[in-house]
């Protein structure tokens, strides 16, 4: 069996356990809207994703020597628990209508129950069933049928993980508050809101139940943080120059935003002052259009942002696979972990 056939049957080992958790834990009330909006949850879990964060999980157990068992299923189950909670909240939070192709939970429940007050009851029934989703995440880790010690280290991890990917977040809200972010704080803000919780803490969660030593846990640091990085650079980079098929999200969701990526900071770094002049007045103005986007689009480009950025992958990317190389992991899941970091990186499949 090849190493892609073996990640790609992982997918569904890893919905089946999401499935069977979420059917455990029903509601307790019996109200027809309750159920309403369990069930958005549950279709928005088991309905999408590309199940990064899990089968990195999984690929850290393998690394450390774990058997292949469906304890590891459940660990690597649980992070995507974290995940949707998160993106629920995310998408609250940037006012995103699109979330892998479909409406996002608080646009659905909004749509629920119309009227006057149906906006701000999409928002706080988005709060409740993201929170929701993160509470659940704890409880599938600990189902796991580990070695108390194994377990104890995990949850560390995972602890460890939630407080930074909120730091993370929280310094994307503030930079939309200030007058925007320099390239040196916008790839801080990715590192903690994205590549420690999409990568490095995945791996070193799968590493420590495995029982895995803590060289073993840097090493996955020193390839996951810039394999992380490079997976938000490409978020970003097909934010704002894909297409709405190819992410699942409105293309003009980080402009209309202001999102104060590393493309965008690059290029403020380099703007002429009429190039400023537009990214001032567009980026970031609810109003902006596809032609306006065109335009911003157009000054990524002529600043040589967009391949100051490029190179900047290219650059995480090859740090990546020099970590993975001079890594103490087993054969197997370095050449499983060599194409996930690809697939991340180019976003192919
Ligand atoms: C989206 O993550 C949020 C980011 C950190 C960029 P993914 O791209 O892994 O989202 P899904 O789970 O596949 O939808
Ligand atoms: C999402 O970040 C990161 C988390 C959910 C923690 P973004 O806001 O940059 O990503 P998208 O574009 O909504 O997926
Ligand atoms: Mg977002
Ligand atoms: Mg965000």
């Amino acid at each position: 069996m090849t190493v892609s056939i073996t990640s790609d049957l992982l997918a569904p080992r890893i919905d089946d356990r999401l499935a069977g958790f979420l059917d455990d834990w029903r509601p307790p009330v019996s109200d027809p809207d309750v159920a309403a909006a369990y069930q958005l949850l549950v279709d928005f879990i088991l309905g999408g994703g590309k199940r990064v964060r899990p089968q990195l999980c999984y690929w850290g157990w393998r690394g450390a020597g774990g058997e292949d068992c469906d304890e590891i299923i459940s660990a690597a189950a649980a992070l995507e628990l974290c995940h949707a909670g998160l993106l629920i909240h995310d998408d609250i939070m940037d006012g995103s209508e699109l979330r892998r192709g479909q409406a996002t939970i608080h646009r659905s429940l909004a749509r629920l129950h119309e009227g006057p007050g149906a906006e701000a009851f999409g928002q706080a029934g988005g709060i409740l069933l993201g929170t929701l989703s993160l509470s659940w995440s704890d409880a599938l880790l600990s189902s796991c049928d580990v070695p108390p010690d194994r377990l104890r280290a995990a949850h560390r991890l995972f602890d460890a993980m939630r407080t930074e990917v909120i730091s993370g977040q929280y310094l994307d809200m503030l930079a939309q508050l200030r007058a925007g972010a320099s390239v040196e704080q916008a790839l801080t803000t990715i590192r903690y809101k994205t590549a420690k919780y999409t990568v490095e803490r995945p791996l070193q969660i799968g590493g420590a139940l495995a029982g895995g030593e803590p060289a073993l846990l840097r090493a996955y640091s020193r390839f996951g943080l810039p394999l992380g990085e490079a997976f938000q650079l490409r978020d970003d980079v097909l934010g704002t120059f894909g297409s709405s098929g190819e992410t699942g999200k409105s293309a003009l969701d980080d402009l209309r935003e202001g999102k104060h990526t590393v493309l965008v900071a690059h290029a403020l770094a380099r703007a002429t002052p009429g190039q400023q002049a537009y990214l001032d007045a567009w980026h970031g103005n609810p109003e902006l259009g596809e032609e306006q986007a065109a335009e911003l689009r157009r000054i990524l480009r002529e600043t040589g942002a967009l391949d100051e950025v490029e190179s900047m992958i290219k650059e995480r990317v090859e740090q990546a696979m020099e970590a993975l190389d001079a890594a103490p992991i087993e054969a197997g899941a370095r050449a499983a972990l060599a194409i996930l970091a690809t697939r991340l990186a180019h976003r192919d499949s």
